[in-house]
C-alpha cells in the first residue's frame, strides 16, 4: 500500500439510483477522495433471502469507484442484519436487562452471542472475501460497524448460556464464582453454574461483581464476533489490513483488549460543534486512538462535515471548524481524514445528518470546504508524506485509563455518583491547554518512558496494576493518583486497612473515611487551601472548589501540600512523597479552576517538565509537533499571532510569526538552521 493521507467517506451507494453514482465519482475525484467505505449497511441487498447472494449492485459500485482510482475500505456488512434473519430466527434479536426484546427496523438488532447471527455473518463475510479479496482497489476490510454503539449487552437466554460458559472458563468451579462475587451477601450463593443468570433487573441493587463480569463478558462476546470475521478474512486475504471503527471514549467495550487484534485503529469523532471545549474533547479522542494504535497506523474514519441529527440541538459546524479539527486529528497522529457520509441521505433516520454533498448540492459552503481540504491533504500527501506519515507526536505524560474502573465506578451503591470521564477530561484538558501531548495507558501497560503518570479514579486495580504504578516512582518518575483509586481489586473486593494496597507505601498515605460533600450542605462545600509547602518556588494555590469529593487522608510519611479548608477539619487534600529520585502525589479531590492549574504546573515542574503552554499564544491555540511538521490551530474566536519559525506548507509562506484567525491552521515545516539564519538576516535589512 502506497503511503498517503486517506481522504474520503462512507459511501452508501445503495441509497441512490445508479445515475447518481457517475456524478458521485466525478465529484469525489474533484475533491481528492482516495478511499471510500462501502457496504456498511448493505447486507439486505447482498443477501436478500437466506443463502441467496446478489453481488450485482456491489460489483458495479466497486467498479465505478475503481475506475476513478478510489480505494476501498470494504465493509463486511454485518452491523445490520436483514429482516429475514429475525423473521426466521427471532431468537437472534437482542433483549434488554428488563426483558424487552428489541425489534428489527433500525440497526444492530442482533444478539452478539447468537450462534445463528454469527454463522450467517461469517457466511456473508466469506462470500465477500472470496469475491473481492483480490480486487486491486481493496485497501482494508471494515469489520462490522461501531461495535456496542446501540447494543453493548444482551440479556437473552442465549446470552445467559454463553455467560455461564464464559464463567466456567474463567472460574472453573462455581465456588470460585461465589468467592469472587461475594455471594454470601444477601443469600446469593450459587449451587451450580446453571443457576447463574445475567444481571437482569432485580428488586434492588444487583451484585456489583456480577455486573462487572457481565460487562467484561459482553465486551468479549462482541470481540468474539469481530475475531470470527477477522480470522476468516486473514485466512482468505492475509495481506489486507483489518479495521473496525471505534467511537472515541466509549464505555461499551474495552478497547485495550480489542485494539491488539486490529491492524488499523480507526475512530468516529462527533464533538458538539456548539461546545467551545469541543476541540479539547476531540483531542482526547485522538490521543486515545494513538495510544490504542501503539505505533501502528490509525485514522479518523468518521466525522460529520457539519451538523449531526442525533442531538437535541444539532449545531452546524462553523466555517473552518471542520478543517481545524481535521488538522488536529492529523497532528495527533491520524493518517486519514474521513467522514460520515458522502452524500446526504434524503430518506431514513439520517437524512438530516450532514453529508459532503449536501441536500443543497455543491454550491455550498460545506462542499467548498471539503474540496479545499481534500486539495490541501493531497498536496501534503504528494510533497511531504515522509515527514508526516510514519511519525507520531511524542508524549512524556500518561493518563491511566481503565474500562474496568469506568464500569465499576458508574455502578449504583458506590460512595458517591461519579462520571468516570469527568476527571479524565479535567486532567486531559488542563494538560492539552498548555500544549502537553498526553498518551493513555492501560493500568498494566508499559509506563516506562513517561516522566509523569496520572491515574484518575483507578477504582478497580489488580495487585499487579499497583506494582506497575509503583514502578513509575521506582524509576525516578512522577506518579499522581487521585481519589477513589485502588479501592477495589479486580473482583470488586475492597482493599481494607486504609485502601490503596501497595500504593499506600508509595504515596505515604492511607484513607480513613470517605466524606463526600452533599451538594446541599454548606458545611461540606470544600475548598482546597493554598500552599502549605511550596515546591521549587511554585505555590500550590487556589482557591479551587472541590465540590465532588473529600475524605480523611492519614499521612504516614508524605508532605501535605494542600488541605480541605472547610468541612470537618483540615484534612490533607493533596500530598507528595519524595522518593530517592521520583515522587508520588495523592490528590484526594478533583480540584478545579486555578487549583487544578497550579497543581498541574507543580506536578510537571516536579518532573522537570516545562509546564508553560508551548503555544503560549492563547488558551485556544493548539500546537502539536508530528514528524517534520508542527501544526498550529486557533480554535478561539479572536485572531492570534503565533510564532512559527518555519515554512507554512499550507500558505507557502516562510515566516517567524503568522496571524491566525478563528479556526486558522498552519502546518509548519521547521526551518533548517541555515534557512532560519537567512530569514533572520533578511529581516535585519
Ligand atoms: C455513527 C455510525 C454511522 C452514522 C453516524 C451518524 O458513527 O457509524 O453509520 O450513523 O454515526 O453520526
Amino acid at each position: 500500500m502506497t503511503k498517503k493521507i486517506w481522504f474520503g467517506a462512507d459511501y452508501n451507494a445503495e441509497q441512490w439510483p445508479e445515475d447518481v453514482w457517475a456524478e458521485d465519482v466525478r465529484l469525489m475525484t474533484h475533491a481528492g477522495v482516495n478511499l471510500a467505505t462501502v457496504g456498511v449497511f448493505s447486507w439486505a441487498r447482498l443477501e436478500p433471502a437466506e443463502g441467496e447472494f446478489d453481488f450485482v449492485q456491489m460489483d458495479r459500485v466497486i467498479e465505478t469507484l475503481h475506475a476513478h482510482g478510489i480505494g476501498l475500505d470494504l465493509a463486511t456488512a454485518t452491523a445490520s442484519p436483514p429482516a429475514w434473519l429475525s423473521r426466521q430466527y427471532p431468537e437472534t434479536l437482542p433483549v434488554t436487562d428488563q426483558g424487552t426484546r428489541l425489534w428489527p427496523g433500525s440497526r444492530q438488532s442482533y444478539c452478539p452471542s447468537s450462534p445463528i447471527y454469527r454463522d450467517r455473518a461469517i457466511r456473508l463475510v466469506e462470500k465477500l472475501a472470496e469475491r473481492y479479496g483480490e480486487h486491486p482497489a481493496l485497501e482494508m476490510w471494515h469489520i462490522n460497524n461501531e461495535y456496542a454503539c446501540h447494543v453493548a449487552e444482551c440479556y437473552c437466554d442465549v446470552s445467559a448460556e454463553a455467560f455461564r460458559g464464559w464463567l466456567r472458563e474463567r472460574y472453573v468451579n462455581v465456588d470460585a464464582v461465589n468467592a469472587a462475587w461475594g455471594t454470601d451477601f444477601w443469600s446469593q450463593r450459587y449451587g451450580s453454574f446453571d443457576e447463574i443468570l445475567p444481571p437482569r433487573v432485580t428488586p434492588t441493587f444487583r451484585n456489583p461483581a456480577q455486573m462487572l463480569d457481565y460487562r467484561r463478558f459482553s465486551s468479549d462476546e462482541l470481540l468474539a464476533c469481530y475475531q470470527a470475521e477477522a480470522r476468516l478474512l486473514r485466512s482468505v486475504t492475509p495481506s489486507i489490513p483489518l479495521t473496525t471503527n471505534f467511537i472515541g471514549l466509549w464505555k461499551g467495550v474495552d478497547y485495550w483488549r480489542w485494539s491488539k487484534e486490529i491492524d488499523i485503529i480507526s475512530n468516529d469523532a462527533y464533538p458538539d460543534p456548539a461546545d467551545p471545549e469541543s476541540w479539547v474533547t476531540s483531542a482526547m479522542g485522538s490521543d486515545l486512538m494513538r495510544s490504542l494504535a501503539r505505533g501502528k497506523r490509525w485514522l479518523l474514519m468518521e466525522q460529520a462535515p457539519s451538523a449531526v441529527q442525533w442531538r437535541r440541538h444539532n449545531a452546524a459546524k462553523r466555517a473552518g471548524q471542520m478543517r481545524a479539527t481535521s488538522y488536529q486529528t492529523l497532528a495527533r497522529g491520524a493518517d486519514g481524514i474521513m467522514y460520515f457520509q458522502w452524500r446526504q441521505s434524503v430518506r431514513g433516520a439520517e437524512r438530516f445528518h450532514s453529508g459532503l454533498v449536501p441536500h443543497s448540492g455543491t454550491d455550498t459552503r460545506v462542499w467548498r470546504e471539503v474540496v479545499a481540504l481534500g486539495g490541501e491533504l493531497a498536496m501534503l500527501s504528494a510533497e511531504h508524506i515522509e515527514g508526516i506519515v510514519g511519525h507520531q507526536p511524542e508524549s512524556q505524560v500518561a493518563l491511566v485509563f481503565s474500562w474496568d474502573s469506568w464500569w465499576a465506578i458508574e455502578q449504583d451503591a458506590n460512595p458517591t455518583e461519579i462520571r468516570y470521564l469527568d476527571a479524565m477530561k479535567a486532567w486531559h484538558s488542563e494538560l492539552t491547554r498548555r500544549g502537553v501531548v498526553v498518551d493513555f495507558v492501560e493500568p498494566g501497560g508499559d509506563l516506562s518512558g513517561y516522566r509523569v503518570v496520572i491515574a484518575p479514579h483507578l477504582f478497580v486495580a489488580s495487585d499487579a496494576d499497583l506494582l506497575n504504578l509503583n514502578g513509575v516512582v521506582e524509576r525516578g518518575d512522577v506518579l499522581a493518583v487521585t481519589y477513589l483509586s485502588a479501592i477495589n481489586d479486580e473482583q470488586l473486593c475492597v482493599r481494607s486497612g486504609g485502601y490503596l494496597g501497595s500504593l499506600s507505601t508509595t504515596l505515604g498515605v492511607w484513607i480513613e473515611e470517605f466524606t463526600p460533600p452533599a451538594a446541599a450542605d454548606p458545611q461540606y462545600t470544600n475548598t482546597v487551601q493554598p500552599p502549605l509547602v511550596p515546591i521549587e518556588g511554585e505555590a500550590l494555590g487556589g482557591p479551587g472548589v472541590a465540590t465532588t469529593w473529600a475524605e480523611h487522608v492519614r499521612v504516614i510519611d508524605a508532605e501535605v501540600r494542600a488541605v480541605f479548608a472547610q468541612g470537618d477539619g483540615s484534612w490533607p487534600a493533596v500530598t507528595r512523597k519524595k522518593h530517592s529520585a521520583g515522587s508520588a502525589w495523592y490528590v484526594a479531590t478533583q480540584p478545579t479552576g486555578s487549583a487544578l492549574e497550579t497543581l498541574v504546573t507543580t506536578i510537571l515542574t516536579d518532573a522537570g517538565l516545562n509546564s508553560a503552554p508551548t503555544g503560549s499564544a492563547g488558551p485556544d491555540v493548539e500546537m502539536v509537533a508530528r514528524g517534520d511538521v508542527t501544526v498550529v490551530i486557533n480554535h478561539g474566536t479572536g485572531p492570534y499571532v503565533v510564532d512559527l519559525d518555519g515554512l507554512d506548507l499550507l500558505s507557502g509562506q516562510a515566516a517567524r510569526q503568522t496571524r491566525l484567525e478563528q479556526y486558522g491552521v498552519a502546518v509548519v515545516h521547521r526551518f533548517p538552521r541555515d534557512m532560519a539564519h537567512a530569514l533572520t538576516s533578511s529581516d535585519d535589512h
